[in-house]
């Protein structure tokens, strides 16, 4: 049985003050909510306070980013060890944004997993078409392709303790979440993808969906068998609105 996992992906926004009103917020809400799992992902700069803020609580803590390197002459970049040593449990990789405005490449995203995987971080890899690409009908291929990058480097025992985040990038920030049965229907593709490596590994695997994802529209899309929660952006800066989702993942989970 999978546990459901909603994760809050703050981007660039945060203050000392919204870490600790955020958090004091969301430790009321989901004090009593059991059968998911919940992490926030806060700028790096904020990491080690929230993590603070959130100690024993249920809530996790994750960053957004991580280097290949572990350490040396990298200006500006953080290590994966570095992220173990001050708490964290999951790191992002493989976002959309960061595909796009910092170019990074199947390879690198690939060889972040690796580098999370050896320090013992659980990596949560998004992957997604583009507009365009959903329109000429290139889904699957394209999350293949991402997918492949770390099945052919890793094999599928990476996916073990890993998290696969299908954000398609047209959902993301529009308020255009993709329908439960378009995200299903993904969903079961990705896994069976995996499944034709190791069906053991594709069965408990994480698969969160990400993209436009709010209070509203959150208990169609856990209700989907394959849809293991949410990666969320927006709608994870309001406590109430996070909590929601939080609770709608254990809701349908449990039914
Ligand atoms: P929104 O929930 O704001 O659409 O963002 C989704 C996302 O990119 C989460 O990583």
């Amino acid at each position: 049985m999978r546990h459901p996992l909603v994760m809050g992906n703050w981007k660039l926004n945060g203050s000392r003050h919204m870490v600790n009103e955020l958090i004091d917020g969301l430790r009321k809400e989901v004090s009593s909510v059991d059968g998911c799992d919940i992490a926030i992902a806060p700028p790096f700069i904020y990491l080690d306070q929230a993590k603070h803020q959130a100690s024993g609580s249920r809530i996790m803590l994750g960053a957004q980013n991580v280097d290949i390197n572990l350490s040396g002459a990298f200006t500006g970049e953080t290590s994966a060890n570095m992220l173990k040593d001050i708490g964290m449990k999951y790191v992002i990789i493989g976002h959309s944004e960061r595909r796009t405005y910092h170019k990074e490449s199947d390879e690198l995203i690939a060889e972040k997993f690796a580098i999370l995987k050896e320090a013992g971080l659980i990596p949560v890899l998004c992957i997604g078409e583009t507009e365009a690409e959903n329109e000429a009908g290139q889904t699957e291929a394209v999350c293949a392709r991402q997918l492949d990058a770390v099945l052919k480097t890793m094999g599928a025992p990476a996916f073990e303790n890993s998290v696969i985040a299908y954000e398609p990038v047209w959902a993301i920030g529009t308020g255009k979440s993709a329908t439960p049965a378009q995200a299903q229907a993904v969903h079961k593709f990705i896994r069976d993808h995996i499944a034709k490596h190791d069906a053991k590994v594709a069965a408990q695997v994480i698969i969160q969906y990400g993209g436009s994802v709010n209070a509203g529209n959150a208990a169609e899309l856990f209700s989907q068998p394959d849809i293991d929660g949410a990666l969320v952006g927006g709608a994870s800066l309001k406590a109430d609105a996070f909590a929601v989702i939080v609770k709608a993942a254990a809701e349908a989970k449990k039914a």
